[in-house]
């Protein structure tokens, strides 16, 4: 049976067990949030060199000369020994500078951009807490603003968005990892249309894509549909509204599925659609031949539309996703 060195003990790996899964079944509190190999919040540095292909997909390539790994997707060959990480390879500092308050639900977070740290617009950063608990949020800020954006969802029981929330606050330091994901504006689609569908807080990877599409400007076409259940998950519409008033290539689509979309006191939102931002969209563009498709949101939904947009012609490489994982929404926090 192979074995897991870490710490200065040895643990046996079980057939068909991953690295992170034997570490969990020894009650080590080791960080993780995806367990698919998406989040890298379980990163983890080694002095194995074999280390399995799959277990350094999506890192950098700075990160994989160092000899890290995602341990919830690694299925050693042979014994495996971690080493302790580096914190200042992984994790930035960054200050906040700004935190506001964009509907009931969704709190916007402006930090100072961390010199070293570099990111597209649309890719994702993790945000360790002073528990230890990591998770990944999509950035809605381009890097010449030197500022990273991000858009929080408040969920009652997450333990991280309930401290980003409720404990974090302006001038405050916080640590950060990243950036990661293939969702991100190319500068060599600039004449090609774009049709952008998101659900909640994926708005925010989309609007990075937005801005930076501008900044690149871009010119061909860009349709933004901005999906959710209730009014009080669209968010930023103002916004949104100048940003299409200001660029003439620029189309928005608030979208509410229920027929009754008012849940509290919030204000009936004017000009919104009452149908799925999804299935809207998909009405207006049956063709999709020679678009650059993003899709943010609910990882149903993503999966689905990436489908659709295919079989409307789409080109798989021209169809860029970013499914949301919604571990934050168990019962109990971890
Ligand atoms: S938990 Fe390993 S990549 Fe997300």
């Amino acid at each position: 049976m192979r074995k897991i060195s870490y710490k200065n003990n040895n643990y046996d790996c079980l057939e068909d067990e991953t690295v992170l899964d034997t570490l969990l079944r020894h009650k080590i509190n080791a960080s993780f949030s995806c367990k698919i190999g998406v989040c890298q919040s379980c990163l983890l540095k080694t002095s194995t060199a074999n280390i399995p292909p799959k277990a350094q997909t999506g890192l950098t390539k700075t990160l994989i000369q160092q000899n890290y790994f995602l341990p919830c997707v690694c299925f050693p060959e042979d014994d495996f020994t971690i080493v302790e990480s580096k914190e200042h390879e992984i994790f930035h500092d960054a200050i906040v500078l700004e935190k506001h308050w964009l509907s009931q639900k969704v709190c916007q977070f402006i930090f100072e951009k961390p010199e070293k740290l570099q990111f597209h617009p649309g890719q994702f950063i993790n945000i360790r807490n002073t528990d230890l608990v990591t998770r990944s949020y999509s950035i809605a800020s381009i890097p010449t603003s030197n500022r990273i954006e991000l858009h929080i969802k408040h969920f009652q029981n997450g333990k991280m968005s309930n401290w980003l929330c409720h404990k974090l606050n302006p001038g405050d330091s916080i640590e950060l990892q990243g950036a990661s994901g293939e969702s991100y504006y190319d500068v060599k689609s600039s004449q090609q249309n774009i049709l952008l569908i998101g659900t909640g807080t994926g708005l925010a990877p989309l609007l990075g894509i937005v801005r930076d599409a501008i900044e690149k400007k871009h010119l061909g076409e860009i349709h933004v549909y901005h999906g959710s259940r209730y009014c009080d998950g669209l968010y930023l519409i103002k916004e949104m509204i100048q940003l299409k008033n200001k660029h003439s290539n620029i189309y928005y689509y608030p979208c509410i599925s229920s027929s009754n979309p008012l849940l509290n006191n919030e204000k009936k939102i004017p000009d919104c659609i009452n149908e799925r931002a999804d299935e809207f969209a998909l009405e207006n563009h049956s063709s999709l031949k020679n678009w650059k498709v993003y899709l943010c949101g609910h990882p149903a939904m993503v999966k689905k539309i990436k489908t659709k947009s295919y079989l409307a012609g789409a080109s798989l490489n021209d169809i860029h996703i970013d499914p949301f994982e919604l571990k934050d929404l168990r019962v109990k926090p971890r």
